[in-house]
């Protein structure tokens, strides 16, 4: 047990800052188990804060070697957390701090703060990691100017802002933006770089590297141009440009999250930024695209304008992730685009906030914020925007937007900001919208309709569930974009923004030759969940004939999901209707074929699992597995086919390309061939396998004959060959493991990570592992408990050294109460034991209390 419970700390206890800081000079001796860190600070008092206050300063796991104050030594004595002087051993006025401190980047593990990855020197400090490296007071709402040397034997030494000098065996960087801590960032290692240049509306020129170990260089070509066209895009759409000389990335590869935006020098999980045809797959590329687009874009909602305390998260990752959005659909498909945000949104958001992790997207309290870097804060933040830009309109967003930048640049803000930015461009009053922000749970949203002579009355009702600490909701603004279709496919009225604001309204339409069948909440234009009870005749004719691509898509898969249940719960089987409704979308060379991929996609086990238990069923495991499983048999005996000829039709031509265009081709030729397999005993999927010159059509086709039980020969190939590239192993892990047959998916795992190459200590290994488990629900969830105990016994091992990256993984647990007794039994002893461990981190800590509850 931990002996001392960490306290939680509350959005309402925020105090200002007592003293600010002007400048920070930094100086590094690197060594790796002795690095020193030598810093000037200037402080001043804060002249909005009551005076006379201690000087607080954050430091943990510092020797402090020397400390001054205005030239004149001190004797300072930390604690667990940082060190204090007194007010009354402080200088009047402003006053100068020197600080000497020696760190371990060696021996750091957690990957937060200064630590080693595999030779190099790196930084993570978001959110509060620059405590780690010196004493300092270590909020975002302190921001100043950084000057940082390095001395180090190291060829490539790099730091925030712009560089100043170098000599043999030191560099300096000066950063001329106030930033806060959180955004300082250090690299130093034997790197490499693709340089290019970039000219900025403004006129300047920038130098753009893209720093990588030697012998990776081949795999930046693509990280770069997204970076091109990134900025831009921003330049453009925002009128935002660019304010350093250089623009640096380093791609890593220990590294506990996707990317990070330090003041030009952005790193990088080096997953997110290498790419070759061979080794990466187009989900890959875009996902390098869409997150060099977003550290990048971070530059202005993030940097340039920053939060004032960590309860602010939202304010620049909801925006942030909302422009990458914006910035993907540009570049690619916004229908497509749409839906794979909603599919996303759906999987994690919307499991998350049903949950015992549920929380306002901005909490209220924490009491470690690593574990608040959510799919709440991120995702759902960006619908929140996605909203008000809806419900002012595009042109007074802009206005919004330009108010923001204008007025708060080079301020730390609050959500209050920026809703007062949108209440005064838009003229209206928004405090019923800002509850989006203040309650958790996903409202849902019941409809029912009348009909009578020529007039059509829609009735929606809103209820959001309780969620822990909110046991009361208020009624929230819910924009429904909405249209009416009649019995022929024609839309009988074209898309219109409802506004919801009570718990229950009603709203008519006249005129009406029929009547019509609803398409509502079109583009997905909330962020909840629509109870709309619909005949399958009507949803199959909104799958043909909605102008609206997403509630097209949508409805096929109501369509799925209504089948799927009634097979779990009653053993139906897929009638004609459905089948044909398939078969007209796959086979409709007007549609996109990447829409045409994603049509093809049956819901998934969580998502079956999250969706029975909503209508009031205890969802089996392995019901749900068996069910999907004939269910892609039948489909595929039925569309045999039709799969085959666009199997053949979805070739590209020519070169390997990751735009778009082929990439949609490959998918959906990839999710032809993997229901092949299902109805071909994997014929078609060897000769791909055998064929592929690409890792999405390599890696699509051994997925296709895992997901029969085959493919042992073909990882065993796969393995040889690419067993010298890290990022292609983690997925020969992964893969192997979400595919598993149920009953011996745990096992497998549990023997995979004996492989030599189980580096357990690197959070993409491990994920692709043990986290790789979530992907298969019914092998976790099988009822031996297998899967509960290796999981609990990794979590408990990995804790030990990296408790951010374990906290994250422990989310597999956050549906245990779904189930049945005896699995809901199994879980919460997985999540006792680990609750039991002594020395359990803060992180861990806080996710299993609030899981268990
Ligand atoms: N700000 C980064 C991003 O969204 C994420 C960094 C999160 N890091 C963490 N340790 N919680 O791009
Ligand atoms: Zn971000």
């Amino acid at each position: 047990m931990r002996d001392t419970t960490p306290q939680p700390i509350h959005l309402a206890d925020y105090q200002p800052p007592p003293f600010l800081v002007d400048h920070v000079a930094l100086t590094f001796r690197l060594a790796p188990s002795a690095t020193r860190v030598i810093a000037h600070i200037r402080f001043r008092p804060n002249p909005s804060a009551t005076p006379g206050h201690d000087l607080r300063l954050d430091g943990e796991g510092l020797t402090l070697i020397s400390a001054s104050l205005n030239g004149a030594p001190i004797t300072a004595h930390p604690d667990a957390t940082g060190l204090t002087i007194p007010a009354q051993d402080l200088p009047e006025g402003g006053f100068d701090w020197h600080c000497e401190v020696e760190i371990a980047p060696e021996g750091n593990t957690a990957l937060e703060g200064l630590y080693m990855s595999r030779g190099m020197y790196c930084t993570q400090c978001e959110a509060e990691g620059f405590r780690k490296i010196t004493f300092y007071p270590d909020r975002p709402d302190v921001m100043a100017s950084f000057e940082v040397r390095i001395e180090s034997d190291l060829p490539v030494l790099l730091s925030n802002g712009n560089p100043a000098a170098t000599g043999q065996g030191w560099a300096e960087w000066h950063d001329p933006h106030p930033k806060p801590a959180y955004l300082f960032a250090l690299v130093a290692g034997d790197l490499v770089a693709t340089s290019d240049r970039f000219t900025t509306m403004e006129g300047r020129d920038i130098a753009l590297n893209i720093w990588v170990r030697k012998g990776d260089e081949d795999k930046t070509a693509y990280a770069m141009d997204a970076l091109k066209r990134s900025m831009l895009w921003d330049e453009q759409v925002y009128g935002r440009a660019y304010d350093l000389d250089v623009f640096n990335i380093v791609a890593v590869d220990d590294f506990n999250m996707g990317a990070m935006e330090n003041k030009g020098l952005n790193i990088f999980n080096s997953r997110y930024v290498l790419a070759s045809p061979q080794t990466a797959t187009d989900n890959d590329y875009a996902s390098i695209e869409r997150i060099i687009a977003h550290e990048y874009f971070h530059n202005w909602t993030g940097n340039r304008i920053t939060c004032r305390d960590w309860f602010q998260l939202s304010l620049k990752e909801g925006l942030t992730v909302f422009r990458d959005q914006q910035f993907m659909g540009d570049m690619r498909s916004h229908a497509v685009k749409r839906i794979e945000d909603v599919l996303t949104l759906r999987a994690r958001q919307f499991r998350e906030d049903d949950g015992p992790l549920a929380h306002p997207v901005r909490p209220e309290s924490y009491v470690e914020i690593n574990n608040f870097y959510t799919a709440t804060v991120y995702e759902k933040g960006a619908e929140l925007i996605r909203m008000l830009h809806l419900l002012v309109g595009e042109d007074r967003y802009r206005a919004a937007l330009a108010l923001y930048f204008d007025r708060h640049d080079g301020q730390a803000c609050t959500i209050e900001d920026w809703i007062a930015v949108f209440e005064e461009a838009a003229g209206r009053d928004l405090s019923q919208f800002k509850r989006w922000y203040e309650q958790a749970g996903t409202p849902r949203v019941d409809v029912s309709d009348a009909w009578q002579e020529g007039t059509y009355t829609l009735t929606l009702r809103q209820h959001t569930p309780p969620s822990p600490g909110q046991p009361l909701k208020e009624p929230l603004v819910i924009p429904v974009a909405m249209g009416l279709l009649g019995a022929d496919g024609r839309e009988l009225l074209p898309t219109q923004v409802l506004e919801l604001d009570s718990p229950e309204q009603s709203f008519s339409f006249t005129d009406l030759p029929e009547r019509p069948v609803a398409s509502l909440l079109r583009g997905f234009s909330a962020p909840v969940a629509l109870n709309q009870r619909l005949r399958s005749e009507d949803r199959a004719l909104m799958l043909a004939y909605d102008t609206d691509p997403y509630n097209r898509f949508e409805s096929g898969r109501a369509l799925a999901r209504d089948i799927l249940h009634a097979m779990v719960l009653e053993g139906a089987t897929p009638g004609p209707d459905y089948l044909q409704a398939l078969r007209v979308m796959v086979t409709d060379d007007a549609l996109d074929p990447a829409f045409r991929a994603l049509a093809l996609h049956i819901p998934g086990q969580d998502d079956l699992a999250s969706s029975l238990h909503a209508a009031g069923h205890v969802p089996d495991p392995d019901a749900i597995q068996a069910a999907r499983t004939t269910a892609l048999r039948l489909i595929a005996e039925d569309l045999r086919p039709d799969l085959l000829r666009v199997y053949d039709e979805m070739q590209t031509p020519g070169p390997y390309s990751p735009d778009a265009k082929d990439a949609g081709r490959r998918a959906l030729r990839v999710q032809a061939v993997s229901l092949l397999a299902r109805a071909d005993e994997g014929a078609k999927a060897a000769e791909l396998f055998a064929r592929a010159d690409n890792m999405t059509e390599q890696l699509g086709a051994w997925g296709a004959l895992l997901g029969i039980g085959k493919g042992q020969a073909e990882g065993a190939q796969f393995y040889r060959q690419w067993a010298n590239d890290r990022l292609v192993v983690d997925k020969w892990f992964s893969a192997q493991v979400m595919y598993a047959a149920p009953a011996t998916a745990a096992a497998l795992a549990q023997e995979l990570t004996q492989h030599p190459d189980f580096d357990w200590k690197n959070p993409n290994r491990f994920r692709s592992v043990i986290g790789a488990l979530g992907a298969n629900p019914a092998g976790f969830h099988a009822k031996d408990g297998a899967g509960y105990r290796l999981v609990a016994d990794w979590l408990i091992r990995l804790d030990g050294v990296n408790p951010q990256a374990a906290a994250r993984v422990s989310t597999l647990f956050e549906t245990w109460r779904r189930y049945d007794t005896t699995r809901q039994t199994l879980m919460r002893a997985a999540l006792n034991r680990i609750m039991a461990q002594d020395n359990l981190s803060r992180d861990m800590g806080e996710m299993v209390g609030r899981m268990l509850g």
